[in-house]
């Protein structure tokens, strides 16, 4: 298996010719090179054309963490994708405009997140476990012994296909309809670099994801109130009313359901995949399975399944030893601070033990830093305590297939095959 090593041609490259945001080197996974040298000659870049137009590049942990932390003058409500939001003028009629929290700024993003918020919390949480424990256990049981198959659709996508409903209450034999409408959600021309769905198809059938979740929002709105995410918001002071604003129902709907699927599905796949690149991490777990929570924080830094978060900078600003202006659109390469050398100790390799793994910025940081993450953690964890009861190896047997996206870090195919204990 190869794992991506040095490419002396970029660090010879002009600076103004290292475009990190090229879904191309998502796709081909030899991204590391690129964000090895902005880091090293240029960790505030400014890029002055790419396909979304010109941003800049913040790619050191230390200066993401800057960016993140200032909500005031670096603003989250243009948008949080390096894509450009289209001006209302120049909409086209497949494009989809949605709001949500995670693109708002205070005081109308702390309003909805803390009306959503007590759904993931730990206290929450715990009634959750056993539920996810025994979905776990039925999806482990039911795989086919001996032969290759696809973890990512067999594992990684069943297993959040199940998480999402529980999260919703949402009709359980629908499930697969929840990671349908996400993945059409981050699957735009500007992400993936080409017109790869029918844009059509997904207006029509982010439109069926609307219709049917307003009808669950009015039966839980009809109903008492109970701990699932939809009940929450129709029945939240603040957010009671967002039903009367359906771009911005739908785009909270989409949140939860893109914040928990991708994330977590490709931190599943991700996890597997790494422990094949670096068997002696696997040896090291089995000899020590107490290992598992901290391989969880590892294996997110390691993967990074959301590459960026963008943001647009409010007034002028110093960052790194260059000058921002106002209105600029500012990209945190969370992929990058994660392998930032300064930082971790040989970052490319996935080390279940290594101590500073919590400090990842793959849940981002500040008030936007992710709501779902401890679930996410409890779900990882939770999986791979039920891996290790029954299979001494989740083998990799065949080619990984990745995603051409500059956002989500995915992984569409990992064939294996599993060695019982
Ligand atoms: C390994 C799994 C996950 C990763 C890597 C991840 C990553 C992220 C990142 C990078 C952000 C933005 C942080 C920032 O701007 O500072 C975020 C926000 C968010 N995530 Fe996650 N996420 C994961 C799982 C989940 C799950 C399971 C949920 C389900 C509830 C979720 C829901 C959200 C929400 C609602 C936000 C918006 C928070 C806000 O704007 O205040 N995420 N996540």
């Amino acid at each position: 298996m190869n794992i991506n090593t040095e490419a002396p041609e970029i660090d010879e490259r002009p600076l103004h010719e290292i475009d990190a945001s090229d879904p191309q080197i998502y796709l081909e996974d030899r991204w590391q090179p690129v964000f090895r040298r902005l880091r090293r000659d240029a960790p505030v870049h400014f890029h002055e054309s790419s396909p979304t137009g010109p941003y800049w590049s913040v790619s050191s942990h230390a200066l993401i963490k800057a960016v993140d932390t200032q909500h005031d003058v670096f603003s989250s409500a243009d948008g949080i994708s390096i894509a450009e939001t289209p001006p209302e003028d120049e909409l086209k009629d497949t494009d989809v405009v949605i709001e949500n929290f995670i693109a708002m700024d205070p005081p109308g993003h702390d309003q909805q997140r803390a009306t959503v918020a007590p759904s993931v919390a730990p206290s929450n949480l715990a009634n959750f476990e056993p539920l996810i424990r025994e979905r776990v256990e039925d999806i482990l049981d039911h795989l086919p012994v001996g032969e290759t198959f696809d973890w990512v659709d067999a594992v990684s996508v069943e297993l959040t296909a199940r998480m999402l409903a529980t999260l919703f209450d949402f009709p359980y034999e629908d499930r697969r309809k929840l990671i349908h409408w996400s993945d059409i959600t981050t699957s735009t021309p500007e992400l993936t670099g080409g017109e790869l769905i029918d844009q059509h198809q997904r207006k029509e059938d982010l439109m069926e994801c609307a219709q049917v979740f307003v009808q669950l929002w009015q039966e839980r709105a009809a109903a008492d109130p109970k701990f699932d995410l939809i009940s929450m918001l129709a029945h939240g002071k603040d957010t009671k009313e967002m039903i009367q604003q359906p771009m911005l129902f739908l785009g909270n709907i989409l949140l939860l359901i893109v914040g928990g699927n991708d994330t977590t599905r490709n931190s599943i796949s991700g996890g597997v995949l790494a422990l094949n690149q670096f068997p002696d991490q696997y040896d090291k777990l089995q000899a020590n399975p107490g290992l598992i929570p901290n391989m969880v924080s590892e294996m997110v830094r390691w993967q990074t399944p959301v590459i960026h978060m963008r943001r647009r900078a409010m007034r002028d600003i110093e960052l790194g030893g260059k000058t921002i202006r106002e209105g600029d659109k500012v990209v945190m390469w969370y992929l990058s601070g994660n392998r930032d050398e300064t930082v971790y100790t040989q970052p490319d390799k996935m080390i279940v033990d290594r101590p500073n793994a919590r400090s990842h910025v793959a849940f981002g940081y500040g008030i936007h830093r992710c709501m779902g993450n401890r679930l996410a953690e409890m779900q990882l964890r939770v999986l791979w305590e039920e891996i290790g009861k029954r299979f001494k190896r989740v083998e990799v047997v065949g080619d990984v297939k990745r995603n051409a996206n500059n956002f989500i870090r995915g992984i569409n195919t990992l064939p294996v095959q599993l060695h019982p204990v």
